[in-house]
């Protein structure tokens, strides 16, 4: 079966429906900055690191603001006769209007490669980097984002072989060549990023990076005293330990109880291992959550493009 579309390439399939009494919002956190003890490259540039409060009360690090430390006046020639005027690249965009581009790089708060500018006859290529307070500009319109709802019983494949529903069913007519961020299990519904973002894909998945991820997870209950601390501390898995950055029980009720559990881990069924190993088997599953990027209201089945604010704060949760 194939999911009927709109006319924009996305899915409007609408099957599964919401989580009851789900209350779907996540953590409220972003991703982590920069790589987890790796290399500095992604994360250079004088990035903040501020702690930040997540829904569950604790301490994280937060999505770093990147402030330029110093000012550095431009080395290289962005006068280039074949570049773009600065201020229109950035209203193209969408940044703001040219006024307001004009008064961002005047006001010393563009950056070209890592160089601030405040020169307003300055011209780029579209393929140099910019940051508008410490945030990275996409230039590139052929780059595409978007947050889609995968539905419970849907593969996390681009095609399948046995003829299985999968994320690619959801963008046939779509002429870019999307793929996905990271995987869901088929019994898994919520949020799944897809892009033809390459490098900020990878990024995005790999726990080296510590983008955080948001479940809630339905369990068996009560849920004992101690599950949260023995989350955090970490259980032994048959692959290695594994533990969650965070934990709390959103709701609980006689038999069954709601949890949140936000981990930067990407390995297989983590979620479902790790509450298997603490004696509370998953009963069923959402993501809400990658990083700065809400499942907010989007219905299974349906996907939503990622506005500018939110692919530059990816790509901040990315270190990039
Ligand atoms: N962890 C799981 O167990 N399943 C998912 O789909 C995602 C994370």
């Amino acid at each position: 079966m194939t999911p009927p579309r709109s006319r924009d390439g996305s899915a409007g399939a609408g099957r599964g429906g919401g989580r009851p009494g789900g209350g779907r919002g996540g953590a409220g956190q972003g991703g982590r900055p920069g790589p987890r003890g790796g290399p500095t490259g992604a994360g250079a540039g004088g990035r903040g690191d501020r702690p930040q409060r997540g829904s569950s009360g604790t301490t994280k690090k937060s999505q770093p603001t990147r402030v330029p430390q110093e000012r550095k006046e431009p080395d290289v020639d962005m006068h280039d006769p074949d570049g773009i005027r600065l201020q229109k690249l950035l209203a193209a965009a969408g940044v703001g209007s040219r006024r307001v581009c004009e008064n961002l790089i005047s006001a010393g708060r563009v950056e070209v490669d890592g160089h601030t500018v405040r020169e307003l006859g300055v011209r780029i290529r579209p393929d140099q980097t910019v940051h508008v307070d410490g945030v990275k500009v996409q230039l590139d319109e052929t780059r595409v984002y978007f947050a889609f709802n995968k539905p419970l019983n849907v593969v996390t494949t681009m095609s399948d072989e046995l003829g299985r529903i999968n994320i690619g069913d959801y963008v046939k007519d779509r002429t870019d060549r999307l793929f996905h961020v990271g995987r869901l299990d088929s019994d898994t519904e919520g949020l799944l990023l897809l892009t033809n973002d390459g490098e900020l894909a990878h990024r995005l998945q790999h726990p080296q990076y510590g983008v955080l991820k948001t479940y809630l997870a339905q369990i068996r209950g009560p849920v004992p005293r101690d599950m949260g601390r023995q989350l955090r501390e970490g259980v032994q898995l048959e692959d290695g330990p594994a533990s969650v950055d965070s934990f709390r029980v959103v709701d609980s009720q006689p038999g069954k109880a709601l949890v949140e559990v936000v981990l930067h881990e990407g390995r297989k069924h983590i979620v479902r291992r790790l509450l298997d190993a603490v004696g509370h088997p998953v009963i069923s599953l959402v993501r809400v959550q990658v990083g700065p990027i809400h499942l907010g209201d989007t219905k299974p089945g349906k996907m939503r493009k990622l506005t500018k604010d939110e692919v530059g704060k990816l790509y901040t949760a990315a270190g990039l």
